[in-house]
């Protein structure tokens, strides 16, 4: 089966790469890729972010199943675009979508089907939002209803930070129509986590869960970013703890979404916050998780591609998933400057050398090949993923192959896994 997969980053790398190991798969597409899909795959200059030349892809390539990887392209329709001209797309319709594309619709969906989440309102003017957070008093948390490439939620130690959050995102509009609305939250205490089930619209399959490191610089500090680094499994989700995030958040939702016919289909990626009274969520995500995707590809031994086509054709429940005993870890290497402003167009060497070492793989983001050098084109840019037996024994030889690559324009952290490390 011919297969496109649509976006450029490492997760999407990590798809291709768990993609291409299926007996199933003939000829991998992807759009856009980079340089290390192109590896792998053909890669084709369509931008993720463009539905309609997608799916003139899609069909001029007569392609068996489409794998969306980002959240762009689903909140916008990819899939309902293609399966009305009959082509099977993995990934959650447009209206399911909205459980990442408005984080009022997700905790209304919260509050209705009773699932654990922070005490919260909706608000579309500033002066209700603001009236709110004088009644609730700081700690506090205002996120932008719809997307903002991550940017859209805002932590606010005190009062003063949240009127001034109100005002960056309704008055001066800092996030465009994304900030129309907000979404005022209190603020939760305890250990994130990021849990993903598969969903086919009726049953859920959870995976291994992972943990990331969303600041940019060691020990947790430094501005938020998309993520620097992730692990495999994640010790304070054990076999109790994911049964309880199933029948407490992840079920309810299938059903409650089912129910109100809205059914959703793809993976559903729950980031939650964990305490001694047990999981509440923070938000859903419609999508895998980057950099987690990479630690969990590399443990995943079942077919992937047939795990993708049950979810988009119904029959999950046949399906047991098997993974790998070793744990997996992803160390970041970012641009200079990210998350602000960054350089391009840097030269990295060394991605061979480092991928000698067993059991070492490393997924791409934003690279592209320039005859025969790889540049530096993006703001997180190699996802260095290795396995071992313990969280311990993967952080040493990931951080091992980061040694092998030379790359003054880039930077990583060096503490990846301290907090699994910690516990080990
Ligand atoms: P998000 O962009 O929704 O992933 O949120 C970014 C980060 O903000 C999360 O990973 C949490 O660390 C933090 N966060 C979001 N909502 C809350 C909340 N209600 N309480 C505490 N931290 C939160
Ligand atoms: N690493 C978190 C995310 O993908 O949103």
């Amino acid at each position: 089966m011919k297969v496109l997969i649509v976006g450029s980053g490492g997760r999407e790398h990590a798809l291709c790469w768990a993609l291409a190991k299926s007996p199933k798969c003939g000829e991998l597409i992807c759009a856009p890729g980079n340089a290390g899909i192109a590896e792998i795959a053909r890669c084709v200059d369509v931008s993720a972010d463009n539905v309609p030349a997608l799916v003139e892809l899609a069909v001029a390539e007569k392609v068996g199943l489409v794998v969306v990887g980002p959240e762009g392209p689903l909140v916008a329709g990819l899939v309902d675009r293609l399966q009305e001209v009959g082509i099977k797309a993995f990934g959650p319709s447009a209206a399911a979508a909205a459980i990442e594309g408005s984080k009022g619709m997700m905790k209304d969906l919260c509050a209705h089907y009773d699932i654990p989440t922070a005490a919260y309102a909706r608000f579309d003017e500033p002066d209700g939002a603001k009236e709110y957070i004088r009644v609730h008093g700081a700690p506090i948390v205002v996120k932008a209803d719809g997307l903002a490439a991550g940017k859209g939620v805002i932590l606010c130690r005190n009062e003063n930070e949240a009127y001034a959050a109100i005002d960056h995102i309704m008055i001066e509009e800092a996030f465009g129509q994304a900030g129309a609305e907000v979404v005022v939250e209190e603020f939760m205490t305890g250990e994130e986590a990021s849990f993903f089930a598969i969903v086919d619209g009726e049953h859920a399959l959870p995976l291994v869960a992972a943990q990331d490191h969303k600041a940019a610089y060691d020990g947790d500090e430094g501005p938020n970013t998309g993520g620097m680094g992730a692990y495999s499994p994640a010790p304070v989700v054990d076999a109790a703890m994911s049964k309880r995030i199933m029948d407490e958040i992840i079920l309810p939702t299938i059903r409650g979404m089912a129910r109100d016919g809205n059914p959703y289909k793809g993976v559903l990626f729950a980031g939650l916050m964990i305490d001694a009274k047990g999981p509440r969520l923070i938000e859903y995500n419609c999508r895998f998780g980057d950099p987690e995707c990479q630690p969990i590809m590399s443990r995943l031994k079942s077919d992937l591609l047939e795990l993708l086509l049950a979810a988009v054709d119904g029959g999950l429940d046949r399906i047991k998933l098997k993974w790998s005993p070793s744990s997996a870890l992803t160390v970041v290497m970012a641009a200079n400057g990210y998350p602000g402003k960054y350089e391009k167009n840097s030269e990295i060497k060394g991605i061979k050398e480092a991928e000698k070492i067993a059991g070492v793989s490393v997924f791409h983001a934003g690279t592209k090949a320039d005859n025969g050098r790889i540049l530096a084109i993006g703001g997180r840019v190699l996802g260095v993923t290795a396995t071992g037996k313990s969280i311990g024994l993967a952080q040493k030889k990931a951080y091992k192959a980061v040694a092998k690559i030379d790359w003054p324009g880039g930077f990583n952290r060096t503490d990846i896994g301290w907090r699994a490390i910690n516990r080990e």
